[in-house]
């Protein structure tokens, strides 16, 4: 073993490039949102059946406009806008719907509570999100409805996907959780024509200051019954009281009139913090791609990624050869923590494996392979530790990085000693 060399490695006891592990920045409140939620407090109005617009009409008012879509409706997480969504469209028991195989549970966990069965294609290795193949794949006479994910802030390839859809009668509704401010052909993602819903938690690019979520569409007749799937299936009206009477079964699934107040407020920095985190995550990955054996994530042309997450896939037949994969993945997370660089996994099995969704599945294991090799060869950045003054820490991030692949012969032996 080179005992110089281990001694510069955090992991083995030598200087960290960060003095402590990063600590999670987000979301950033200012006294701009301070005062909007305050001014939410004093107003007293924290119910939907008011005269006066609502903190929660105005959010969906402004997201719809920056969209430029006809309506947007406020719901209480990103999961639950998936769930109305499909509802709005009338899919249910019976109905197949195709989701990814790699994304957030609460994807496929939407599908199951409408009572449909989640059925999961496998991702591109590059963009990480369903294809127009792999979604053709799977689409059986039962399939009524696609949700395509825009996992980490990088739009699907929705052309094509819509077309393969649109071929087989089925709906698409757009997870676009991670996708705040991504574009696709020029087209903000949520905009491009289907129902799309978004989450608000706090890690998003978008946050409010704990759960909602919004659900946009150019569908009138899917947005009223959205208004009424989220609110005990009633009509409310600015113009008379309310009426108690519940035309189909609804939930109660309202977003506040507090989150919406801080989620306004972050929206008027949406772009300054998207164009910050463009320039600061271009600088960091422009010092990593001609890492050997590290593919760093990409922005193919015509899309204009969100950068929610990184998502970096390692060739550790190269980086660290003769080393077991889930040894040599974890040495290397480990070390790169050790340096200070916040990375975790983003996702530990494809969704089918989920012991919560195992039972419902009807494919083979061996049908998602690409997903399967993603997750086992990569690593992820998250949005927590991406905030628009980054650009500095991620500098740090890249000496990391850059540290230890000039001594990867160290890490190979330190991966090996643990399998021992
Ligand atoms: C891709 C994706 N879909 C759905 C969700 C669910 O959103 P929420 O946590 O607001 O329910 C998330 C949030 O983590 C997500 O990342």
């Amino acid at each position: 073993m080179n005992g110089g060399s281990v001694g510069e490695l955090a992991l083995t006891g030598g200087e960290p490039v960060l003095g402590s592990l990063a600590p999670v920045n987000w979301p950033r409140t200012t006294d701009a949102d301070r005062a909007a939620v305050l001014s939410v407090l004093d107003s007293n109005v924290f119910v939907s059946d008011r005269t006066e617009e609502t903190a929660v009409e105005r959010l969906e008012r402004s997201w719809a406009e920056y969209l430029g879509v006809r309506r947007c409706v406020g719901v209480s997480n990103g999961t639950t806008a998936i769930e109305l969504a499909l509802l709005a469209h009338g899919i249910g028991p019976g109905d197949e719907v195709v989701v990814p195989a790699l994304t957030f549970v609460g994807t496929a966990m939407a599908v199951v509570h409408v009572g449909a069965t989640p059925v999961y294609a496998d991702v591109d290795p590059v963009t990480f999100t369903m294809t127009a193949d792999s979604l053709a794949a799977e689409i059986t006479e039962r399939t009524r409805a696609v949700v395509p994910v825009h996992l980490h802030g990088l739009s699907a390839d929705l052309a094509a996907i819509d077309e393969v859809a649109r071929r087989h009668g089925c709906v698409v509704v757009e997870d676009a959780a991670q996708a705040h401010g991504a574009r696709y052909r020029g087209t903000p993602s949520g905009a491009t024509g289907n129902t799309a819903t978004f989450s608000l938690q706090m890690t998003k690019n978008l946050p409010t200051c704990g759960e909602g979520g919004l659900v946009v569409t150019d569908d009138e007749r899917v947005a009223d019954r959205l208004v009424q799937l989220r609110q005990f299936g009633e009509t409310i009206r600015a113009d008379r009281p309310r009426r108690y009477v519940s035309h189909r079964l609804g939930f109660n699934a309202k977003l506040s009139n507090v989150q919406a107040a801080y989620t306004s407020s972050q929206l008027e920095r949406l772009d300054e913090y998207h164009a910050a985190r463009r320039a600061n995550v271009g600088a960091f990955l422009s010092r990593l791609r001609d890492l050997d054996g590290l593919t760093c994530p990409s922005e193919p042309d015509g899309y204009e990624h969100a950068w929610h997450i990184l998502r970096f896939v390692v060739d550790f037949d190269r980086v660290l050869p003769g080393v077991d994969t889930a040894a040599a993945r974890s040495v290397l997370m480990r070390a790169l923590r050790a340096e200070g660089m916040p990375v975790t996994r983003y996702q530990m099995m494809p969704l089918a494996d989920q012991p919560a969704l195992r039972a419902l599945v009807r494919q083979t294991p061996a049908s998602w392979p690409v997903t399967q090799d993603v997750i086992d060869r990569s690593f992820t950045l998250q949005q927590r530790h991406l905030p628009p003054d980054a650009g500095p820490l991620l500098q740090s991030f890249a000496d990391a990085v850059e540290k230890l692949w000039a001594q990867r012969k160290v890490l190979a032996e330190l991966a090996e000693g643990a399998g021992r």
